[in-house]
């Protein structure tokens, strides 16, 4: 009986260590691509420039469980954004500028902020 438990025990305590919250993010990977399309002309990772910083963006969409799909669509659609001087322009688009899946690492990079 008592064998059985710490089995379990050790059991869940091995699916906790082992399994992660989210897939990894490529950090590099993800700032150079934000670099080459001028991103960070307009955003700071922790400072607000004309467009909000990443670590604001990523409080706004903590625990929400479209967050992934409406970031990647603001950065592919160039869907109208907001300027504080309250003029609008067509958000940056990067759609066919790089892979899916870099976009993807783009956008989970931003939301681990
Ligand atoms: C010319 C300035 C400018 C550039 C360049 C720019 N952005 Fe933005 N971005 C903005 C503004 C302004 C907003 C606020 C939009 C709004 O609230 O309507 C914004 C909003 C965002 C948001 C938040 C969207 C939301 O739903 O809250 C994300 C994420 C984002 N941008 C990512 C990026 C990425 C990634 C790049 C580079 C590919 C980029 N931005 C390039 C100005 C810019």
């Amino acid at each position: 009986m008592k064998k059985q438990l710490i089995t379990s025990a050790a059991f869940i305590l091995a699916t906790v260590l082992f399994t992660p919250v989210q897939a990894a993010v490529d950090v590099d990977a993800a700032k150079s691509l934000a670099r080459e399309n001028n991103c960070f002309k307009c955003h700071g990772v922790d400072k607000e420039k004309d467009g909000p910083s990443y670590k604001k963006v990523a409080e706004k969409y903590r625990g929400k469980a479209d967050a992934e799909a409406k970031l990647i669509h603001h950065i592919t659609s160039g869907e109208k954004a907001k300027f504080p001087d309250g003029h609008e322009e067509d958000h940056k688009n990067i759609q066919g500028k790089a892979s899916p899946e870099a976009i993807k690492n783009l956008v989970g990079w931003i939301l681990s902020l």
